[in-house]
């Protein structure tokens, strides 16, 4: 019977896509049908994952372990599933004003869409191959090699698209950290390399030294001609001017300047399902973290680029600072939050898009004559 109900739970599905529907679409009709979990110890793992995630509103990922963490812990029994750059010929483009969106595969659409040079900022924060569960498959590649032979092609092509003053932030695991860096240092020039660190507040590490961070490689295609205003950045200082001391290493004593540039120590929590920004995905970025670096290394005006653009938190704060941006995501689930979040349209494929409902929003129980309405 459980077998039963299993097949029946994850049988293909193929409802009408309505006017939305493009040929794009039907592979990633296709694409899902042969990522869903195939064998019965597949099915459990992801039937456990829909109960916690409908339970907590919170994915067990989420819920449980650090990004870095997960990699070393992932479950054997859940299926590989490969993002290959072969199963989007047709994007689907949505926008309004300056704010531009894609559901499709990052490579294609870069190559295809998007002119080279016509990018001041790129915001790149891909999938880890941790065997995180991302919607429809799970980011883990057979090995690290043909990982980073997918990676490689995509820099390339950021690298591409970044016009000669531009800059890119590249997003990984801690692991892989070092082929991103042997690779992007003979490209282009790395200026900083940032650590997001933050407090995680699930279960932690027992037998090793947990993960709390992650990094950020901070590069630029000119190290001599790129832009950082560092003045809308500026963070307070925790040393001389908080104790209220006086400078006294220059000509004139001075107090000591009470802001200052940030570190390469980025302190910002993760977001949380409490928090107003909170979407529901597994890797959604904290806006606070992209308003840093929209603000740094871009002008109002400037084009901002996303290629795997998640809950869309990039095209968000760039909307909201008044910068032109291009989004990219290969799924539709996550596609949809950000055709609501940029508020491009109400709707999609004639349902209503509306944020999570969180379960403390929902309303208490009345209680009427001593019975639970
Ligand atoms: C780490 S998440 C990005 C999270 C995002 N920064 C946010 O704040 O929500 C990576 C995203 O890339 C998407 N993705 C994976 N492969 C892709 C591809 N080939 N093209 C475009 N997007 C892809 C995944 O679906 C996932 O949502």
């Amino acid at each position: 019977m459980i077998r039963g109900c299993l097949d029946l739970l994850f049988a293909p599905n193929d409802s009408e896509m309505g006017s939305w529907q493009t040929k794009s679409q039907q592979n990633f009709q296709t694409y899902s049908d042969q990522a869903a979990p195939k064998t019965l110890s597949d099915q459990f793992v992801f039937l456990h994952y829909l109960v916690v995630t409908y339970a907590t509103g919170i994915s067990p990922a989420q819920n449980l372990v650090d990004d870095n963490d997960f990699c070393d812990q992932a479950d054997p029994s859940i299926s590989e599933g490969i993002m290959t750059s072969a199963h989007s010929p047709v994007p689907i483009r949505m926008a309004k004003d300056s704010t531009t969106i894609y559901l499709g595969d990052a490579i294609p659409i870069l190559n295809d869409e998007v002119p080279d040079s016509s990018v001041q900022l790129i915001f790149a924060d891909p999938p880890y191959n941790i065997g995180k569960r991302l919607a429809n498959f799970n980011d883990k590649w057979p090995n690290d090699e043909t990982y980073m032979q997918w990676c490689y092609e995509w820099l390339d092509l950021c690298i591409a698209k970044l016009d000669g003053t531009g800059s890119l932030y590249v997003m990984c695991s801690t692991q892989c950290a070092p082929y991103f860096d042997l690779f992007l240092r003979e490209r282009v020039g790395i200026l900083s390399r940032i650590i997001w660190h933050y407090d995680s507040s699930g279960v932690q590490a027992k037998r090793y030294f947990g993960s709390k961070y992650e990094p950020i490689f901070h590069c630029v295609k000119n190290k001599k001609r790129y832009t950082f205003n560092a003045h809308d950045i500026l963070v307070k200082t925790n040393t001389g001017a908080n104790r209220k001391l006086i400078d006294y290493r220059g000509r004139t004593a001075k107090p000591y300047n009470d802001d200052k540039v940030p570190g390469n120590v980025w302190e910002f929590p993760r977001v949380r399902y409490r928090m107003s920004e909170y979407e529901n995905h597994p890797t959604q970025k904290p806006e606070a973290l992209l308003e840093r670096i929209i603000l740094a290394s871009s002008n109002p005006g400037d084009m901002v680029l996303d290629p795997f653009a998640g809950t869309f938190t990039t095209s968000a704060v760039a909307q909201r600072l008044g910068r032109a941006s291009i989004g990219i995501e290969l799924q539709e689930e996550f596609f949809k939050i950000g055709v609501r979040r940029l508020d491009i349209a109400h709707s999609y494929n004639n349902e209503p898009l509306s944020p999570p409902v969180k379960r403390f929003h929902r309303r208490p129980n009345v209680i009427s004559g001593g019975r639970l309405l």
